[in-house]
């Protein structure tokens, strides 16, 4: 059975009603099924088996503290950008050997937490990071494990804005450079492999294989104590019902049949964020408007860009299912936030039944990067989050009030 389905012509998740949550609540509101959570991490585990990685949970998806947790337990490490990840994945239980810590722009104070930390791999993305690093691992006394993140020069087919292994990239280390730093001498860096993260939501894994082909070249020429390959995530998502993304397996193929033809053996590293959270949750909003624009309707909900980002930032596509299962006639409708921003949008030309004031929909597949990405924008709080397991729920962030956005700020 779907997560998100209907029962007496009422929206369910798994076996809780939406209408349940969001009078509790309140929206918008952030909910996520424990069993989808389960289900999608034992579906990546199973399909990459024979490869034995070590999955790192992508933390940027979704930081919260409960699903950090629950992936802890279900034996997961963290890939980690920031300081701030790094402490979250450690206050949510990660043993620092499960972390690992990339991001194209460490401050000295978040490689300095990193050695602190003892965290098992650093990914270095710019010759004058390896420089920096090495310089604090000295000061420090220590001899950190480091993965050089290459750029193959190779851009998937996904949105621009979420491709990061073409040559003008932020991301990364060229390959020609990354030949030259392999050849200087690093005292106080343990020099162990290499990492790509060439995209997200990559449709088929045809430019991760040939990504692959340029990065396992480049470390086939190393020493042989280099022996980790960090594959990065990007594993798809249907975000629309009638799409089906390549699977896991699919993945997991093609990296199988390419690491057999490399010479000696390598421990795998995958980071998936979206492929594992994206659909295990729904976003639940209230009508507040319903007015006539033009051709279309348009209904004006409680959230809108503050709480989910990816409709005005990428164009992307969430589904929508109203609370209630109506089989009456629909109009073309536009779903608009509150935010006096002409981009505050989550959904165009859907077609929707008669949708008044306090009537409920729910946008699908919402987990990963929904309120990672939330704002406070227009001064607007940022919303709740439930966990449903089976038939019992948790409310595993509270709603922030006026006084948390007051907190941080002083009059002198
Ligand atoms: N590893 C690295 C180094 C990354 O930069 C990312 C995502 C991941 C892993 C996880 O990728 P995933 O499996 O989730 O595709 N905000 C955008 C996505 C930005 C992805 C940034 N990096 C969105 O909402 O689509």
């Amino acid at each position: 059975m779907n997560t998100f389905h209907y029962i007496n012509k009422k929206l369910f998740c798994d076996q809780i009603p939406l209408e349940k949550l969001a009078s509790e609540f309140g929206t918008p509101l952030y909910i996520y099924s424990t069993k989808r959570l389960r289900e999608n991490v034992n579906r990546l585990q199973t399909a990459f088996d024979a490869l034995n990685p070590q999955i790192c949970y992508a933390v940027k998806a979704n930081d919260n503290l409960a699903l950090l947790q629950l992936f802890h337990k279900l034996g997961l490490g963290f890939d980690v950008v920031s300081g701030g990840e790094l402490h979250r994945a450690i206050q949510a239980g990660a043993n620092p050997e499960q972390i690992a810590f990339a991001g194209v722009g460490k401050t000295d104070a978040e490689l300095k937490l990193a050695l602190h930390s003892d965290i098992s791999k650093i990914s270095v993305e710019s010759a004058e990071e390896l420089d920096v690093l090495n310089r604090i691992a000295g000061e420090l006394n220590c001899r950190p494990s480091v993965l050089l993140r290459l750029n193959p020069n190779i851009a998937p087919k996904t949105h621009h804005h979420i491709v990061t292994g073409n040559a003008e990239s932020k991301f990364g280390i060229a390959i020609d450079l990354a030949r030259e730093l392999r050849a200087q001498n690093w005292d106080n860096l343990n020099l162990r492999g290499v990492h790509i993260h060439i995209g997200s939501q990559i449709p088929d894994p045809t430019p991760v294989l040939a990504a692959m082909d340029v990065v396992l070249d480049f470390l086939e020429e190393c020493p042989p104590n280099w022996d980790i390959f960090d594959l990065g995530g990007g594993f798809p998502v249907a975000y629309r019902p009638e799409l089906v993304p390549s699977s896991f397996a699919n993945f997991a193929q093609i990296a199988a049949n390419r690491l057999a033809r490399f010479p000696r053996p390598l421990k795998l590293i995958l980071e998936p964020g979206r492929s594992l959270i994206a659909d295990s949750s729904a976003l639940l909003l209230t009508v507040q408007i319903s007015k006539q624009t033009g051709t279309h309707r348009t209904i004006v909900v409680d959230g809108g860009m503050n709480t989910l980002l990816r409709p005005a930032l990428y164009d992307a596509y969430h589904h929508v299912l109203p609370f209630h299962e109506k089989n009456k006639k629909t109009y073309p409708t536009h779903i608009a936030g509150p935010i006096c921003e002409s981009a505050d949008y989550l959904a165009r030309d859907r077609h929707l039944p008669d949708m008044s004031r306090n009537d409920r929909i729910a946008l699908l597949t919402t987990g990963a990067y929904g309120y990672s990405m939330a704002s406070h924008y227009n001064a607007h709080p940022r919303p709740a989050e439930v966990l449903v397991d089976g038939d019992s729920y948790h409310l595993i962030r509270r709603r922030e009030t006026y006084t948390d956005l007051d907190s941080r700020d002083i009059i002198p």
